[in-house]
């Protein structure tokens, strides 16, 4: 994986906030500095609010668009909520970009995206930057939600030009019935019995959701013996690895290692993740 980004600390200038789903919003804010040094995976942390909410509240960087940066997020707590509530000219302090991105393979290699829920955020980002260099037609996008109602409206993950998401419903309301995973199996079955399993090597699936999803998948990658790179998330103090806040237990060199999501993260080869003891 690539080293981790050198962090600066940006007042960023709201442009839009708007609704694209129950409980989930598309926030647009100015800040040249982090749209410079963005890349694919890496995430901002936010003050949201004053200094009686010190704790800075992380996410991934959707995309960016001249010196804008995009955030997806949902609503579910204070932070979230004080973010929800900006309007265009409010200042947000952010820091960023943080953290450890995707590594970008070559745009000839066959690419899976595989968003389930807001894990979506990451990958939007991931789509524009392979959409950028040529190799859009190599990308399968597949994305999962539970409900037809959760998929964000026109223009967010379809933009022209970039790959066309399939989607996957647990309710069947919308695409495939059954998971992401479900779909991502399916896929490189079909795959592997067209073109032989051959057809698989050199593959690449990027995954970004919730842990149990992001864990199947890396069943299914291990079975398949494809790479798989995963963004993981986790509760965040500092942001920058100094306290241990978003420890995560990980495999390097056949040595058990204490990882940091906030630093190592938050993508790594899901490989190297000890998956039965992420979150407990
Ligand atoms: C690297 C990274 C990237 C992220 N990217 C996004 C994104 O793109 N979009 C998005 O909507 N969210 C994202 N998150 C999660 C986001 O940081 C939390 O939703 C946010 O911090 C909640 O803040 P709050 O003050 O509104 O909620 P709080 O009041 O702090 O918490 C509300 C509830 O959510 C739970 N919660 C809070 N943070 C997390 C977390 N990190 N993991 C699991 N449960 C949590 C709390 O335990 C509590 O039950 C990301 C997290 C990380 C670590
Ligand atoms: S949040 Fe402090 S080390 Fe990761």
């Amino acid at each position: 994986m690539p080293a981790s980004l050198a962090p600066g600390i940006e007042i960023g200038v709201v442009r839009r906030n708007e609704r694209v789903a129950p409980d989930v919003r598309l926030l647009t804010f100015a800040a040249p500095g982090i749209a410079r040094s963005y890349r694919p995976g890496t995430f901002v942390h936010l003050r949201t609010g004053d200094s009686s909410t010190p704790l800075r509240r992380p996410f991934s960087i959707a995309r960016v668009a001249g010196d804008e940066v995009i955030l997806l997020f949902r609503v579910i707590g204070a932070g979230t909520g004080w973010l929800g509530a900006c309007e265009p000219g409010d200042r947000i302090d952010a820091a960023g970009p943080l953290g450890t991105p995707f590594t970008l393979v070559p745009a000839s290699r066959r690419v899976f995206l595989v968003a389930g829920g807001l894990g979506l955020a990451p990958l939007l980002g991931l789509a524009d930057e392979l959409r950028a260099t040529g190799g859009v037609e190599n990308v399968d996008a597949l994305f999962g939600v539970r409900t037809e109602d959760e998929i964000p409206g026109p223009g967010l993950i379809d933009p022209p030009g970039g790959p066309i998401w399939r989607i996957a419903s647990d309710d069947g309301s919308a695409g495939f019935t059954g998971t992401v995973v479900d779909l991502l199996e399916e896929r490189l079955g079909e795959m592997a019995a067209n073109g032989g399993e051959d057809s698989l090597s050199g593959l690449t699936v990027y995954a970004s959701g919730p842990v149990p999803m992001l864990e199947a998948a890396a069943g299914v990658a291990a079975a398949r013996g494809v790479d798989l790179q995963v963004s993981m998330e986790a509760h965040m103090a500092c942001g920058v690895g100094a306290c241990r806040a978003c420890g995560i237990v990980a495999w390097k060199d056949r040595a058990r290692i204490n990882g940091r999501v906030c630093r190592e993260g938050p993508v790594f080869d899901a490989s190297e993740i000890l998956w039965e003891e992420v979150g407990r």
